[in-house]
């Protein structure tokens, strides 16, 4: 059995959604196998060369065409920000499957204008490594007693340099508040996917590099900027605290500009009768206490991937989890990874971070 599928948006997750319909039959053969039916991109060319490399049977600059295509059933979004939306909610109402990367749009009320009959995952893939949903399942156990308070951090340097080009992502009007949706929506939703809801929130925000160079070039992904200068219009950093519904208390803090910590995304939970924390740079380690303990097969989905204990896995791999999960929400008609209602509630608690931070 196949599934027609499409991805509108050929950049770095553009890749990473293609590569995970490749290989999901890899690792998980009893779904349906993707068919990669087209691609769009807007920028001349792009969409062809991905076709090629990649095995669409098509390409396109005008995701549109896409929508009456009865072949295609899902489709990826992994478009910038700015167009989630519109996208998003076009392909939602074509009655076409939506895998959709965070953090689905720059508003909560976007998030929310996307509406139609299929299916919807969006790409909090942090959710998915083993060692995390191992902590999930020991907190829910009690193995830390109650939680008392804990530390999340989603810090990363790839926009440290002043020399970075100042791309969609610093754009008000395309990358929306910046670091708070980029990585901030993932450190919202992995405390709610841990810990439960946030009920209240303080924090501040900064722009710690005013202004950047504009790229010369059409750009995708991480370039310096030779261009004129010109404002970054959204949040390089925040700090925020956090209540939650349990009564325990959260700090949480994200950057983009923190020099010499690529992608330190963590957290370490505290409860009244221990500790757990993660690092995704360690992905299969696990702290319990005084104690590493490895993720292995029996611990989330990975013993679809490795047959023992402490075998890496990649981030890749995360994506080929949150496509099969996809793809099992559609042919089961049981929506099985993170969704929209996710993506409304990270988008509802980064605006409160706003809000919090104008006072
Ligand atoms: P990127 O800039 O590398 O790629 C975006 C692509 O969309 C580019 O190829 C661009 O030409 C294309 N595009 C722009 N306008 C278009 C249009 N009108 N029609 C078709 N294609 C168009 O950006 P990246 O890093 O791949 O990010 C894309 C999305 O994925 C963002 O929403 C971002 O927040 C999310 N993301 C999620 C990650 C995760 O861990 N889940 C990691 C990185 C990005």
């Amino acid at each position: 059995m196949t599934l027609g599928v499409a991805v509108i948006g050929m950049g770095w997750m553009g890749r990473v959604h293609t590569q995970a319909y490749a290989r999901v039959r890899h690792h998980y053969p009893d779904l349906p196998a993707p068919e990669l039916i087209a691609v769009a991109d807007d920028v001349p060319g792009r969409a062809a060369s991905a076709a090629r490399r990649f095995g669409f049977a098509a390409s396109t600059m005008d995701w549109r065409e896409l929508l009456g295509d009865p072949r295609i059933e899902a489709v990826s979004v992994t478009a910038p920000n700015f167009l989630h939306r519109e996208i998003g909610a076009a392909v939602a109402a074509a009655g076409k499957h939506l895998w959709i990367e965070k953090p689905v749009g720059l508003r909560a009320a976007d998030a929310r204008a996307i509406v139609g009959p299929g299916q919807v995952t969006v790409g909090f893939n942090y959710r998915h490594a083993p060692a995390v949903v191992k902590a999930r399942a020991l907190l829910a156990a009690g193995e830390i007693g109650e939680v008392t308070h804990a530390r999340f951090s989603f810090c990363s340097d790839y926009a440290a340099s002043p020399d970075d080009a100042l791309t969609w992502r610093f754009e008000r009007e395309r990358g929306g508040n910046g670091v708070l949706g980029d990585l901030g929506s993932h450190a919202v939703d992995l405390i709610r996917h841990l810990l439960g809801e946030i009920v209240s929130t303080s924090a501040a925000t900064a722009i710690l590099i005013p202004r950047r160079r504009r790229p010369l070039a059409v750009t995708s992904g991480h370039q310096r900027g030779t261009g004129e200068l010109a404002a970054v219009e959204n949040e390089d950093w925040f700090g925020a605290l956090f209540e939650l519904e349990s009564g325990a208390r959260v700090s949480c803090e994200a950057s983009r500009v923190a020099t010499g910590s690529p992608n330190a995304y963590g957290f370490t939970i505290h409860g009244t009768a221990g500790v757990l924390a993660w690092d995704f740079r360690r992905m299969g380690e696990l702290r319990v206490g005084d104690a590493t303990i490895f993720a292995g097969p029996g611990d989330g989905e990975f013993g679809a991937f490795q047959p023992g204990a402490a075998i890496a896995m990649s981030y890749d791999d995360l994506k080929v989890i949150e496509a099969s999960l996809f793809l099992r929400s559609i042919t089961s008609g049981v929506a099985l990874g993170p969704g929209l209602t996710d993506a409304v509630r990270a988008a509802e608690v980064l605006e409160a971070i706003e809000a919090s931070a104008r006072h």
